[in-house]
């Protein structure tokens, strides 16, 4: 038999429907995060960052039928992300991580790749 996903051993879509809402809720009222996001509506970013990280951990492909091949560090080319954004980043993250009940050993891999990923997003020394 197939291995359970990680996607859906943590509960499916309603989990990551509240750990992404979550995230933006802090997002929203961070002084350097919020004037990052282009548009006025936070809800758009928030679909698209909900939508990647249940196609990353193996639940429906709706990400890359909408937005295609995710190629993220380009996509975060034009927002300047340094040391202080990375670390507001995976603190909005942390809030959301630790509120969401996603139990070990999940919760542990689910963070190891948040901070991994939002490493490798930095693209800014100044
Ligand atoms: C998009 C900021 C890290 C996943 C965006 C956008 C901003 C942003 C400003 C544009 C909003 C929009 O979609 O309209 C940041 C900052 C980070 C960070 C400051 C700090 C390190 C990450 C990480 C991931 C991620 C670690 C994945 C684990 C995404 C996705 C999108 C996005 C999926 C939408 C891409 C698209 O389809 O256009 N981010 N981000 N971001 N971010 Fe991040």
């Amino acid at each position: 038999a197939e291995e359970r996903s990680f996607f859906e051993a943590v509960g499916g879509e309603p989990t990551f429907r509240a750990l992404v809402g979550r995230f933006y809720e802090v997002v929203a009222e961070d002084e350097l995060l919020r004037p990052l996001y282009p548009e006025a509506d936070l809800g758009p970013a928030e679909e698209r960052l909900r939508l990647f990280l249940m196609q990353y951990w193996g639940g429906p492909h709706t990400y890359s039928d909408q937005r295609g091949h995710p190629r993220l560090r380009m996509r975060h080319a034009p927002f300047k992300i340094g040391l202080a954004e990375r670390d507001a980043w995976l603190a909005a993250m942390r809030v959301a991580v630790d509120e969401s009940g996603i139990e070990e050993p999940y919760r542990a891999q689910l963070w190891q790749y948040l901070e991994m990923a939002a490493h490798s997003m930095l693209n800014s020394w100044e």
